[in-house]
């Protein structure tokens, strides 16, 4: 099992690119492939999870090729496109790593097929919550159960392996979503590309909406008018090429490092800056952050900037409210940010963080604490008082690819040694992660 040695750091300087967005990434291949014609999708992330649903979807027929590989973490690849009606059923299951996103999304595609598969995950994907959609695609006509485990007494709750049987066609639904959950959303509207008559979402708050650019950029019947979203039986058309920009959830470790170490000015380039992803930016600025945006290209769906960011003192915020979901992900490095922050940060509502590859509730409090932070968890509000003094120490990944990387860059402006273990989970969405770790911190040889 891989580990990661941190000694600290004094500063940062230079210019960096992070992989391209696995979330974009994830949807460029779902969507292409039920598209009519060829799509070439060029920075492309070569991550765990991508990689899983490329293959989900060349186990249902699909031809996708790489058509060149630009860097070892990101490719161009070719996917042709067999239109709404033309996946095949797979001949066995169609396993998903660690993959929520794929599994979640892909089985609003699976609920307007005629066929019926079984989708199948690694240990901790096969922990994580699907009745929040499988609960509204059956209500569109679709069946979905539990492949082996039964529902815990009391707590209505599938896990997978799941079993799907889909119906084409399907029928519309009005829903509103209970959470905030863009892979929620993002299934019921692909499942509405299937559906007779009108389906319609409401959004508790704006989750990130990746989705529905994608759709429109498609050609897809959709609409949206703030909170509220539908869409309509139609034909998806492939346009050639989509462009995946740089993911901000990765930058987010870059960021907080040149935040919190001394003299340090970090550029991050084509940086995706999609307003339902930027809440990391917003959160930071709140806290004192000096954070520069120049260069914004908005020719393609998704925004584009590069992003300067250098060390700040920063001080202890709340973070609650329609900022979570806009800055799920980077709840883990927000945290870290907070340790070094003066003042009390308290993060309220934050439950979904409890579902995630593992609890990162948890796993940020138990790791952090372990390296001598002062982090209090009532239910799901966490609240953390700023200390200047970290030690280094032996913390664990749990798995999860975004406590890996929290705790190294918290290992950078600790004491002495840290030690991440477990840190394979990085490729999910940040291969080379350690590679531009080194640039800065560099290892003892
Ligand atoms: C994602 C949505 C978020 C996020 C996940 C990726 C997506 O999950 O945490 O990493 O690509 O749609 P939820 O939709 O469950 O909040």
């Amino acid at each position: 099992m891989a580990k990661i040695t941190i000694k600290p750091v004094k500063g940062i300087q230079g210019a960096i690119e992070v992989p391209p967005d696995k979330s974009i990434s994830q949807r460029a291949v779902m969507l292409s492939s039920i598209a009519e014609g060829t799509t070439e999708v060029s920075n492309f992330l070569k991550g765990d999870d991508c990689v899983r649903a490329i293959e989900a979807f060349r186990g249902m027929g699909i031809e996708i090729n790489q058509k060149s590989e630009v860097a070892s973490h990101k490719s161009e690849i070719i996917i042709k496109g067999k239109g709404l009606r033309g996946l095949k059923k797979p001949k066995k299951e169609l396993y998903l790593g660690n993959s929520g996103t794929t599994m979640r999304i892909i089985l609003g595609i699976l609920a307007g097929q005629d066929f019926e598969c079984v989708l199948t995950g690694d240990e901790s994907l096969s922990k994580r919550p699907m009745e929040r959609i499988a609960q509204p695609l059956r209500l569109m006509g679709a069946e979905i159960s539990s492949g082996s485990r039964e529902p815990s007494s009391g707590n209505r709750e599938i896990y997978p392996p799941l079993r799907i049987k889909g119906k084409y066609p399907l029928k519309a639904i009005k829903y509103k979503l209970p959470v905030a959950s863009a892979q929620v959303k993002s299934a019921i509207l692909l499942a509405g590309l299937y559906a007779d008559g009108i389906t319609e979402i409401e959004e508790p708050s704006k989750s990130r909406d990746h989705t529905e650019r994608m759709l429109r950029e498609f050609e897809a019947n959709i609409k949206v008018n703030g909170p509220k979203i539908s869409i309509q039986r139609s034909v998806l058309k492939a346009k050639g090429g989509i462009f995946i920009p740089g993911d901000i959830s990765s930058a987010a470790f870059f960021m907080v490092t040149a935040l919190i170490l001394k003299n340090s000015k970090i550029t991050i380039k084509n940086l995706g800056v999609n307003p339902t992803r930027t809440g990391i930016i917003d959160i930071l600025k709140n806290m004192g952050a000096r954070i520069e945006i120049s260069g914004a290209k908005d020719t393609g769906p998704e925004p584009l900037a590069d992003i300067t960011v250098y060390s700040s003192d920063l001080k202890g915020v709340d973070i609650e409210g329609d900022i979570i979901p806009k800055a799920i992900d980077e709840l883990p490095i927000l945290m870290v940010a907070a340790v070094f922050a003066k003042g009390a940060t308290v993060i309220k509502g934050a439950a979904e963080l409890r579902v995630k590859e593992t609890d990162r509730i948890s796993s940020m409090a138990a790791n952090l604490r372990k390296m001598g932070a002062d982090i209090k968890v009532e239910g799901d509000t966490v609240i953390i008082n700023g200390t200047d003094a970290l030690r280094g120490a032996e913390v664990d990944s749990f798995s999860d690819h975004r406590t890996a990387m929290s705790m190294a860059v918290a290992g950078l402006r600790a004491t002495g040694e840290t030690i991440v273990s477990n840190t394979d989970c990085i490729n999910k969405s940040f291969p080379g992660f350690e590679e531009i770790l080194r640039r800065f911190a560099p290892q003892d040889k």
